[in-house]
């Protein structure tokens, strides 16, 4: 496999976080990196968010690799030039229906979390969230005046078969390679494509996961028992809408922001390999841009994802993760993460600290 990987740091502390995982994947070697402009970034040169070309090229890469976009320089662009713009354009012209958001807890940060340490120590659940379909664009949808004076805003829940089975079949072969539980979240109570959901998952295990262990779950209990016991998940998938909720406050059972990767991934070609985009959580940071005081960690896990899930490498993967661990463990913190008694380092030296680990 040629491994080419397209590189697009975008705007604020996106170059400063990516700059530190240039040195990590010159280090591993064997890739072919090449960079593009996407963003505020890219609106400043071609007056467009995502150009044709770096579209194109995002397209045959093997991995697209994305630091952050948005600022407030471009806040009063009109929706079409908004940097926002060129990220979901990437996602829908790559496809990426299955959205993957890790939370785990290191161990040296159990103890700063403003949680019940018991209660995420050791915390390692897998969220997948079903990412192009659902209520976000079903149609019909718009806002309509009715005859008696009043309006109404209308959208549309759809999941067909395709849509759930794709998504249901990455969290199965995630679970494989983790402990090897799946927990199906919907609303088959009060909703019609919840019943489906529930039914087509089911399937799906019984023809091809019986190794996998699979429960269902309301998404209000979901909520719930995230905030409670969070540790009793692995895997969970979930729709469009309860999955961007349930992953948000998954997120925070980690602490910060500056922790949280992600990875996007598309269908499998007739070559078994798939689209796939790896990109922080977090987003571009305006506060803090261009001060060297931006936690590198979230984009390196992402990358380190992207070992794991576009390029079979799972042992230098987990050489990364292993690093990031020792890194906390001796103490070594940015700001954002960093505990009383503790000096915070900038961004580069975090880059330094990993590498030498
Ligand atoms: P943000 O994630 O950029 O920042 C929120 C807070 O977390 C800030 O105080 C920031 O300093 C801190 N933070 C974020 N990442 C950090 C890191 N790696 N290290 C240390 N501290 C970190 O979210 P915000 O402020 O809502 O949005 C800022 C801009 O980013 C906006 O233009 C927004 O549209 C864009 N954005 C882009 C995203 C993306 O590219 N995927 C996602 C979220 C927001
Ligand atoms: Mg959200």
């Amino acid at each position: 496999m040629s491994k080419s990987v397209l590189i697009l740091p975008g705007d604020g502390i996106g170059p400063e976080v990516m700059a530190q995982v240039r040195r990590l994947l010159d280090r591993i070697g064997g890739f072919s990196l090449s960079e593009g402009l996407v963003g505020g970034a890219a609106y400043d040169v071609h007056g467009t968010p995502l150009a044709d070309d770096t579209m194109a090229q995002a397209l045959k890469a093997d991995a697209v690799l994305l630091g952050a976009v948005g600022g407030p320089k471009w806040d009063s662009l009109p929706f079409a030039d908004k940097p926002e713009r060129g990220l979901l354009r990437l996602r829908k012209d790559m496809e990426l229906f299955a959205n993957l958001r890790p939370a785990l807890v290191f161990d040296a940060l159990a103890g700063a979390s403003t949680l019940k340490t018991d209660l995420v120590r050791g915390l390692d659940l897998m969220i997948v969230r079903e990412l192009t379909g659902g209520v976000y664009f079903g149609e019909p949808r718009g806002i309509e005046d009715l005859p008696n004076g009043e309006r109404r805003g209308i959208n549309t829940q759809v999941y067909t078969t395709s849509e759930i089975v794709r998504v249901a079949r990455v969290a199965f072969e995630l679970a494989r390679k983790r402990d090897s539980r799946v927990c199906s979240v919907e609303k088959a109570n009060v909703m019609e494509s919840g019943v489906l959901w529930r039914e087509e998952i089911t399937k799906l295990r019984e023809a091809d996961y019986t190794d996998v262990a699979l429960s269902h779950m309301y998404a209000d209990n979901c909520a719930m028992q995230l905030v409670r016991a969070p540790k009793q998940f692995d895997v969970i998938v979930t729709d469009n809408l309860f999955g961007d909720l349930l992953s948000d406050c998954a997120a925070m059972l980690t602490g910060s922001l500056g922790m949280l990767p992600s990875a996007s991934l598309g269908a499998e070609d007739a070559n078994g390999s798939r689209k796939a985009l790896y990109e922080p959580v977090h987003g571009s940071a305006p506060d803090i841009a261009g001060q060297d005081k931006a936690n590198p960690m979230a984009c390196i896990l992402s990358a380190s994802m992207m070992l794991r899930y576009s390029f079979d490498m799972a042992a230098e993967a987990d050489l990364i993760d292993a690093a990031c661990q020792d890194v906390l463990n001796a103490g070594i913190r940015t700001g954002d993460i960093v505990e009383s008694g503790m000096t915070p380092v900038g961004t580069v030296a975090m880059g330094d600290a990993v590498l030498a680990a």
